[in-house]
């Protein structure tokens, strides 16, 4: 990999910050000073900026179809958590899930050991949709509830109101909705439906950004493909440099 992209993960600035840094003269690759950002190293080769080594990191990707029935954690000393579906190769790469789903939500997830990015996927400032797939008991929602979630829906729990960012509430038939949120509160779509007098029965992420849960084996996990890590990269504002 670029020495700029193997510095990338390793806290000393930003890409652009780091190729200057490289081409003053102030990383040493193997005890040599290196001043070409696109020289390749490997993970195995010592570095060293302004003389101090610094830990270079490979950042991993995956998507878990997380199954009903387990913690979003990785480690519970009774339930399963998502760590049981990550092979044991990949146990010392400090991967963690991206946000939460709870216990008996399904669907997609990302697994990272990238917290720059991990981040900015969860936080509200960057706006990256979320799309889930809810089944519900009582009478159909209606055009009333989709206005409401435009707007943003004011949820008044225990004498407390909280109110939402707007989302997008699609109708379907036979008691099933999509819903798109734009920031990951506790238990978001729980409320939001709780508010509208009915409960949710099942709930499914499939949508993260642009990038699409195709798996149907829960408990499926794959590295995300290139194509799927630049967008979301970029929407996140990270669009590597391509310099
Ligand atoms: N909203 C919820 O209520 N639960 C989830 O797991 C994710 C979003």
């Amino acid at each position: 990999m670029r020495l700029d992209k193997a510095l990338s993960g390793s806290g000393e600035g930003t890409r652009s910050e780091l190729k200057k840094i490289i081409r003053s003269g102030k990383v040493s690759v193997n005890g040599k000073v290196v001043t070409d950002p696109g020289f390749k190293v490997e993970l195995s080769d010592d570095i060293s900026v302004y003389g101090n080594e610094v830990a270079v990191k490979e950042n991993l990707y995956f998507i878990l179809d997380k199954p009903d029935g387990v913690l979003t954690a990785m480690e519970d000393k009774r339930l399963p958590t998502v760590a049981d579906y990550i092979p044991e190769n990949l146990k010392g790469k400090k991967l963690s899930p991206v946000g939460r789903l709870d216990y008996h939500t399904t669907g997609l997830l990302i697994i990272t050991n990238d917290g720059e990015l991990s981040h900015r996927l969860t936080s509200p400032k960057y706006k990256i949709p979320k799309m889930y797939e809810v089944t519900y008991s009582g009478d159909p929602l209606t055009e009333q509830h989709v206005k409401q979630c435009i707007d943003g829906v004011i949820l008044e729990e225990e004498g407390k109101k909280t109110v939402l960012k707007p989302s997008e509430l699609e109708l379907k038939e036979d008691g099933r909705c999509i819903l798109t949120l734009y920031e990951g509160k506790t238990h978001e779509v729980r409320r939001i439906i709780a508010s509208f007098g009915r409960s949710v029965l099942t709930l499914r992420r499939f949508r993260i950004g642009d990038v699409v849960l195709n798996e149907n084996e829960p408990g499926t996990l794959r590295p995300l493909t290139h194509e799927e890590l630049v967008s979301l990269k970029e929407q996140a504002g990270l669009m590597p440099d391509p310099s």
